[in-house]
């Protein structure tokens, strides 16, 4: 487990230990906005003994927005304070629990990106104050049918989708996301269709190895490893961006070979056949050797790391006025 994904789990645990983790109710009752219907409760339960109701752990006096119905309830007035999760009881045994919840409008759209053409992607949906999340893939889940396959999520933002579509084929059918949440009154909803093939986004691709070739510099690009093989047929193209030495125009090229005057240089990639969405840059060449030396440094204990930046630092220094110079070599 890498230093970062050590601190994101331990955030995750502190966050979900701080809130409570929230489910997405299992049981639950929508009223549209402005609708002016009484909404009916149902009690689950085979007894025939008499309930009580409570919302939000207070007992539920009966009045003219709240009426029993035998073992139902009828809520006249669907608006806060109504709003919440209802239980029924019969002593102190609960029977069932059922959220009324009031639809509301959302204008955060779905997200979504695949680094590849494999069976997995990620969507995030940044919508705040949700208590619960869950999604579906599939038309089953836009239209909302029992069949669809919910997946729960308790505070996150960004989850993982497969589908099972093959990277071989040409792609007819769109895909489906469906998401919905709710802050236990609320219910939002959002559902986002597109092909794979525009949604792809590769990561960033690594410089190899630059050679010199005559008075050229000769850049091999390295595909991400994250991106669907074999790489024959799932071709990338890479666009080289260089600073020249002298007057610092940026300049960019598609084709390996590119001057050797230049001081800096960094790569993107996309998808050659469908024109995807580029990717991050790599890191530019100077900058990922400056990162290695401030890594050494930071690697060891304190006396070897006092060291370590007394022997290091002048090296980096070295390079670094080496790499002004303009001789790019990695
Ligand atoms: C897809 O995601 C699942 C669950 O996150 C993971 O277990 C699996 O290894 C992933 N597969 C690929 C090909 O990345
Ligand atoms: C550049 O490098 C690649 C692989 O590293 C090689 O296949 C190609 O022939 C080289 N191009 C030139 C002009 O030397």
């Amino acid at each position: 487990m890498t230093l970062s994904s050590w601190i994101a789990e331990l955030l995750l645990i502190s966050l979900t230990g701080a809130h409570g983790l929230h489910r997405f109710p299992e049981n639950f009752v929508i009223a549209k906005r402005n609708d002016r219907n009484p909404v009916t409760l149902t009690c689950r339960t085979a007894s025939s003994e008499p309930v009580t109701w409570k919302m939000d752990g207070e007992e539920v006096g009966f009045d003219d927005y709240l009426e029993k119905d035998g073992k139902n309830l009828i809520v006249q007035e669907i608006e806060e304070p109504f709003l919440g999760e209802y239980t029924c009881w019969t002593g102190e045994e609960k029977l069932s629990s059922t959220y009324l919840l009031q639809e509301a409008e959302v204008d955060e759209e779905i997200e979504c990106r695949a680094k590849s053409y494999d069976c997995n992607f990620t969507c995030s949906w940044n919508h705040r104050g949700f208590k619960a999340l869950r999604y579906g893939l599939g038309q089953e889940c836009t239209k909302g049918q029992e069949s669809c396959n919910w997946v729960s999520s308790s505070n996150r933002h960004q989850f993982v989708l497969s589908h099972a579509l093959s990277p071989y084929a040409e792609e007819r059918t769109m895909l489906e996301v469906t998401v919905e949440a709710t802050d236990n009154l609320h219910f939002f909803r959002r559902t986002k269709s597109f092909y794979l093939r525009d949604i792809i986004v590769p990561d960033s691709p690594h410089i190899v190895r630059c050679q010199k070739v005559d008075q050229k510099l000769n850049v091999t690009v390295g595909p991400p490893s994250s991106w669907s093989t074999p790489h024959s047929f799932f071709s990338l193209e890479h666009e080289i961006q260089y600073v020249f030495r002298d007057d610092g125009m940026i300049q960019s090229s598609l084709s390996t070979l590119i001057p050797r005057e230049i001081s800096k240089l960094r790569v993107r990639s996309r998808d050659s056949l469908t024109l995807s969405e580029w990717s991050h840059p790599s890191l530019s060449a100077f900058a990922l050797y400056m990162l290695s030396c401030v890594l050494t440094c930071l690697q060891c204990s304190l006396v070897c790391r006092i060291y370590d930046f007394f022997m290091t630092s002048p090296v980096c220094l070295f390079t670094y006025l080496w790499f002004r110079k303009g001789s790019v070599s990695i």
